[in-house]
């Protein structure tokens, strides 16, 4: 009997590792997607190309990473998952401290993730009414960062279009908009507290903004997690949709659009093809798609080392799937082979704007750092580790230093208000 068990487990997987073939890509094909990437990245910062690229490559109007001389007290909001926070932030100079004073979480129902605009903003509008009330700050007109994990088009740091809806939200009558003013509508529509000037921020600007006030060579924020993005300080010289030659601007890339218009053809497995034709997005975010798949929490639990075949047996139960041990084994093999290509298509992704800083730069060896958050990247046991070994064989001339960031869409979202503030003081001095 145990004989057959294992004869039937090695044959089968066999089997499934011939499906899983086509997830394994060699360096080579890293580097030839890394080049792919390269020249999508360059099409999306041209002025007359940026219109029909899949890598959007939005300029976000964060002109400088923090310099430490940044203070005050901000609010902050957070948009870009099912749930909604509203934060309390001071920022102190003498102390390099930024602190959050207080939080709340609100949820956002499925209604009202795919019902009209006018419900989102007065939805966010009444939470922040309500915690602005437990924090007795209402007559207060705190400057706000507004942490919104959309593709947006940036016309400044406070006006934000939305190019479209991602990760399961759909409400009407917001793509197209601009973002700051559908918030201040709502809350004008309240009448009962006001805001002070507001920052628009992604969540790897965020990222990268909270670990830079402890690192100043943090130059790229990077999220893997629900979504998957990154953003990295470019010349100003090679941002041909902004006025302007001198210094740099932060780049929201907008890399999970990258294969969009079939570029990763070759790439693509028969299984990718029915992710996305099963979403509620077909033909969108193609990487993105790649590299997040099923729930995160239950693939780091299946590959965990020591109890990864007895966590695949007990969510394949709750799964209400039947199995037996010869599943499972395959289970882990798929969640493994999976996460490993995931990994190594953002190494490449990564690589890419290391390298391309590093040339803008005409640097030899570049020493940097990237800030980093997203469920995929803090959970799985091994994620991180491949990542940061397939990223040295394809960026072999950056140092690249990798930082948690605490609280990126909060503290992050504060820091850019800070940093913006800054720079509007000095430039009236
Ligand atoms: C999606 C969004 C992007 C965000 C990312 C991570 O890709 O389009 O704006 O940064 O998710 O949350």
């Amino acid at each position: 009997m145990l004989s057959w068990i294992v004869s039937k487990a090695a044959l089968v997987c066999y089997l499934v590792g011939k499906y899983l073939e086509p997830f394994s890509l060699s360096l080579e094909k890293l580097q030839e997607v890394s080049a792919q990437l390269q020249k999508d990245m360059t099409r999306g910062l041209g002025k007359h190309t940026h219109h029909r690229a899949s890598v959007k490559m939005l300029p976000t109007f964060v002109r400088a990473t923090p310099d430490g001389t940044e203070k005050g007290d901000f609010l902050a909001l957070d948009l870009g998952g099912t749930n909604f926070r509203v934060l309390h932030v001071r920022v102190m100079e003498e102390e390099q401290k930024v602190l959050k004073m207080d939080s709340q979480i609100c949820a956002i129902p499925r209604e009202i993730m795919l019902g009209t605009g006018e419900q989102l903003f007065d939805h966010i509008a009444e939470c922040l009414s309500e915690f602005l009330d437990s924090q007795k700050l209402k007559r207060q007109t705190l400057p706000l960062g507004f942490t919104f994990s959309f593709p947006c088009e940036q016309k400044e740091i406070d006006k934000s279009i939305l190019i479209r809806w991602t990760k399961g939200f759909n409400c009407s009558g917001v793509e197209g908009e601009d973002v700051v003013k559908l918030l201040k509508e709502a809350i004008h529509r309240r009448g009962d507290y006001d805001i002070g000037s507001v920052a628009m921020v992604n969540d790897t600007v965020g990222t990268m903004m909270s670990c830079g006030y402890w690192d100043r060579s943090c130059e790229i924020g990077m999220i893997i997690g629900t979504g998957t993005n990154a953003c990295y300080m470019e010349e100003m010289k090679n941002v041909k949709r902004v006025e302007g030659e001198d210094g740099r601007m932060c780049i929201n890339t907008e890399w999970g659009g990258f294969g969009d218009d079939g570029s990763l053809g070759d790439i693509l497995t028969e299984f990718d093809k029915v992710v996305d034709k099963t979403s509620i997005n077909p033909g969108v975010h193609i990487f993105e798609k790649m590299i997040r798949k099923f729930e995160t929490r239950f693939i780091s639990e299946i590959e965990e080392p020591d109890s990864g075949l007895e966590n695949a047996q007990q969510i394949l139960t709750k799964l209400n799937l039947k199995w037996d041990l010869v599943d499972a084994r395959v289970v882990r093999l798929v969640c493994d082979t999976i996460s490993s290509r995931s990994a190594r298509l953002c190494a490449a992704a990564l690589a890419t704007i290391a390298n391309r800083i590093r040339l803008n730069r005409g640097l030899d060896y570049l020493k940097t750092t990237v800030g980093v958050d997203g469920t995929v990247y803090r959970k799985h046991p091994n994620f991180s580790e491949e990542l940061q070994a397939a990223v040295r064989l394809l960026a072999p001339k950056c140092d690249i230093k990798f930082l948690v960031s605490e609280d990126g869409s909060g503290k992050g979202a504060a820091m850019v208000t800070a940093v913006a503030q800054r720079l509007a003081l000095q430039s009236r001095l």
